[in-house]
């Protein structure tokens, strides 16, 4: 019997969405704050924009979103009081401190000592810690208990919420703010693209390896070959014209996971049909081999 597949509320898969984008952020900020000294203007430009990011679109639109559907909760279940005041207090808590590292930065970028990107540092540290946990406790506790308490009318509010401000960074339109760090993520996105692409085309190497060391067999593995060569020429074309035509980050990190799962499946599914060719050919080797010794 099938089972039925239910519809989760808009207000919530985009919530989810923009957890994926702020868990992606919070990887970059961190990598950032690890790979520069924090003494020249250069360091600063993509840690400014994600924080930027944070102050502007998380503070004022994702956490005033989930605290619109806490409030429903509470409503329904009174038993998650604790934990709904819980995570309002970190929405408080991170709008000041996104507001803090703001100018600890602009202090820093201006006088470039060691001393003052020590300080962006502890700061920046703290709530990146303090962001990644909430998110955990939000996606594996309060989101599920809302997906379950909350009535159709419930999620009206969420959805005005989402709809009255546009995402600046991973939305439709790209503010003129973010295009630094649009450019920054879709180019890591091409990188996987390639780094994806020459992984599926290594296995191709292991194939042509496997189809030199045998004699009989070379047409069935060379016809695989091909066809895996094309699939993946073919993916990589289509993945590379929509990245880049306008629909918004989003759209484009969505489809280069996509066409990472794509090389990934289709180098394991080759990889398995040349095995087949393989043994099947030392199969029928085998099988002559022993006729011709009767
Ligand atoms: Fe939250
Ligand atoms: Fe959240």
């Amino acid at each position: 019997m099938a089972v039925p597949t239910v519809r989760l509320p808009d207000a919530i898969v985009t919530l989810r969405d923009e957890h994926r984008y702020l868990t992606l952020l919070l990887e970059t900020l961190e990598e950032q704050l690890n790979a520069t000294e924090l003494t020249a203007a250069a360091d600063f430009f993509l840690i400014q924009d994600i924080v930027h990011y944070m102050h502007e679109y998380t503070d004022v639109v994702h956490h005033p979103t989930e605290d619109l559907m806490f409030d429903k909760l509470v409503q329904r279940n009174p038993d998650r009081a604790k934990d709904v005041a819980h995570l309002r207090k970190d929405h408080n808590a991170m709008h000041r401190e996104t507001a803090r590292i703001q100018k600890l930065l602009d202090t820093a970028a201006r006088q470039k000592t060691p001393k003052a990107a020590d300080a962006v540092r502890a700061t920046t540290n703290k709530y990146i810690g303090r962001l990644r946990q909430h998110i955990e406790f939000e996606e594996n506790e309060l989101f599920p208990a809302a997906i379950q308490c909350l009535a159709n009318r419930d999620w009206h509010a969420m959805d005005m919420s989402l709809e009255a401000k546009q995402d600046p960074l991973f939305g439709p339109t790209v503010q003129r703010d973010y295009r630094v760090l649009y450019e920054y993520f879709a180019n890591r996105a091409d990188q996987l693209s390639r780094q994806m692409t020459r992984f599926g085309f290594l296995q191709l190497d292991n194939m042509i390896l496997s189809a030199d060391a045998l004699e009989t067999g070379i047409a069935e593995m060379w016809n695989l070959l091909q066809r895996h060569g094309d699939l993946l020429t073919r993916e990589f074309s289509v993945v590379t014209d929509k990245s880049f035509d306008g629909r918004g980050l989003a759209s484009t990190l969505a489809l280069q996971a996509r066409y990472a799962g794509f090389v990934g499946t289709t180098a394991i599914e080759a990889s398995s049909q040349a095995a087949g060719v393989y043994f099947r050919t030392l199969r029928n080797a085998a099988v002559s081999l022993f006729k011709g010794e009767q």
